[in-house]
């Protein structure tokens, strides 16, 4: 490649100093759960965890090179961010900037379609984005497995919502801890209905609560015995399109996961009353013929596993169980991809 003349020298420096990039990401909703870590600074889970990427409540994330900064700006849903939020987001950045060889600042604004901080895996697509956006700002064409363990660094499960439909995380050491994607028979149309019956910011977080899980629960290592298990029959159950068996072993999954917390201690309750009404409606359709799962994350709102044909119906009936719930009906949902070039 030629030199770059001596003129245009600086005009390259000036436009790598305001290089920006855009991306979107989606959450994920684990089958099989990741919950807790066997390394707190790498993300590395305990566990191997598999999930479907959803198409709604895009998390999009522009990050933008500002050299003559001092520090990180973070614009988080219109409103500038402070405290934990940012730096979390710095620490990030600044393990991009390692990677990049770069050391000015950057401006992000990122905005999520959906609830922020509720079980609904806004940190996944927040992560997931942002390692995508950021790694393009700073000039890092990473391929999907490196951006898989990069997303991963800011949130163990964005590892997962870098890939679109099913995916699995490899525990692994660092270098093999990363998300790929999983086949599943083209027969199967999934649907996954999501009943938020509190859109408010959980009490505590999900990190705390499996650390706190991971350290203190009797429950947790028969659990995370038992996820194993549970993830090599629903691969199967996936590769053979039996939605049925897929379902069930990941509501077991959750429930299990959910056990290990209220016998953590202090016990950790994600349950709402609201939460046992929807259990409760989920356990009725099938009693009446209609095949519908359940599985929770660290939060309230409970998100139903069923064929994409019986979508609807399920939707009325958490509705007419939940009144006060929001229900959204999701898809297998796309991976994450970059809204326009790095150094634009
Ligand atoms: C219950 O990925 O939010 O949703 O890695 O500490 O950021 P950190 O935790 P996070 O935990 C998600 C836990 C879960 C299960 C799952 O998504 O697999």
């Amino acid at each position: 490649m030629a030199e770059p003349s001596t003129a245009s020298r600086p005009a390259a420096a000036a436009a790598a100093a305001r290089a920006g990039a855009t991306a979107v990401a989606h959450p994920n909703i684990a089958l099989i759960k990741y919950w807790g870590k066997s390394d707190e600074r790498l993300f590395l889970p305990r566990t191997d965890s598999l999930s479907m990427t959803l198409d709604v409540f895009p998390t999009t994330t522009r990050v933008t090179v500002d050299a003559g900064a001092a520090q990180d700006t973070v614009v988080f849903d219109g409103r500038l961010a402070g405290g934990e939020r940012l730096r979390r987001i710095t620490a990030f950045l600044d393990l991009v900037r390692r990677q990049a060889g770069r050391a000015e600042r950057a401006v992000v604004v990122t905005r999520n379609a959906g609830p922020t901080g509720a079980g609904l895996a806004s940190s996944a697509s927040g992560f997931a984005a942002l390692a995508l956006a950021a790694a393009g700002a700073y000039g890092l064409a990473p391929d999907a497995r490196a951006l898989s363990r990069l997303a991963r660094r800011g949130s163990g499960s964005a590892s997962r919502s870098v890939f679109g439909g099913f995916a699995l995380w490899h525990a692994g050491a660092d270098a093999d801890s990363f998300a790929e994607p999983v086949p599943v028979a083209g027969s199967l149309e999934p649907a996954l209905v999501v009943a938020v019956v509190d859109a408010g910011p959980k009490a505590l977080s999900s990190r705390e609560a499996m650390r706190r899980t991971v350290a203190t629960s009797p429950l947790y290592e028969p659990w995370a015995r038992s996820s194993g298990q549970d993830l090599v029959e629903i691969r199967a159950a996936l590769g053979r399109g039996d939605l049925a068996a897929a379902g069930e072993i990941a509501e077991r999954n959750a429930l299990g996961m959910h056990a290990t917390m209220l016998a953590a201690r202090p016990a950790v309750r994600y349950f709402r009353p609201a939460s046992l009404t929807v259990l409760d409606r989920v356990a009725a359709l099938r009693q009446g013929g209609v095949g519908a799962w359940a599985t929770m994350d660290a939060g309230p709102n409970v998100k139903v596993l069923c064929h994409r044909a019986d979508s609807a119906v399920v939707a009325a009936a958490l509705r007419e169980a939940a009144p006060g719930a929001a229900v959204h009906v999701a898809g297998p949902g796309p991976g994450a991809r970059l809204l326009d070039g790095a150094g634009r």
